[in-house]
């Protein structure tokens, strides 16, 4: 799949966005080793704290549905500004997701592009317990 389609899959996500609260809407669209695109949106309720991001939802849907490995992740917002993945999500991404390409973009074209190692500098993750425990 190229890029753009990567993120066009990010675009449609984002319509489902449950954000009533910010009005903030996002889109992620997380592909898989073996090719398979799995999608997230953010979802807000009326506590506001249970806010799950789009990056999360789509990491966890990917997760729950036995995919291990990934390549990449669009993340898609309404904004001029790349929309970068909050610190919280960079930490699943990369526990789970590894030295993902993340791509950013908005409704119009692509922001940028980045590797998780270069956002999230020095991480903590299982290698410094000596490895998840079975
Ligand atoms: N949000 C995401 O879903 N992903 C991001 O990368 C940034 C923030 C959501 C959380 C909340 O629903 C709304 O955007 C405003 O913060």
């Amino acid at each position: 799949m190229t890029h753009d389609a990567l993120i066009a899959a990010a675009r449609r996500a984002r319509e489902n966005a449950l954000a009533a609260f910010s009005q903030f809407k996002v889109g992620a669209a997380l592909e898989t080793a073996d090719g398979t695109i799995v999608t997230g949106c953010n979802i807000e309720n009326a506590t506001y704290g249970l806010t799950l991001c789009a990056e999360r939802v789509a990491m966890f849907k990917a997760l729950s549905e036995g995919h291990r490995h990934f390549t990449r992740i669009a993340v898609v917002a309404d904004t001029g500004e790349p929309t970068s993945p909050c610190g919280p999500c960079r930490q699943i991404l990369w526990e789970f997701g590894g030295n993902l390409e993340v791509i950013l973009a908005n409704l119009q074209e692509e922001k940028g592009r980045y590797l998780m190692r270069d956002l999230l500098p020095l991480p903590f993750d299982a290698r410094l317990l000596g490895g998840p425990k079975p």
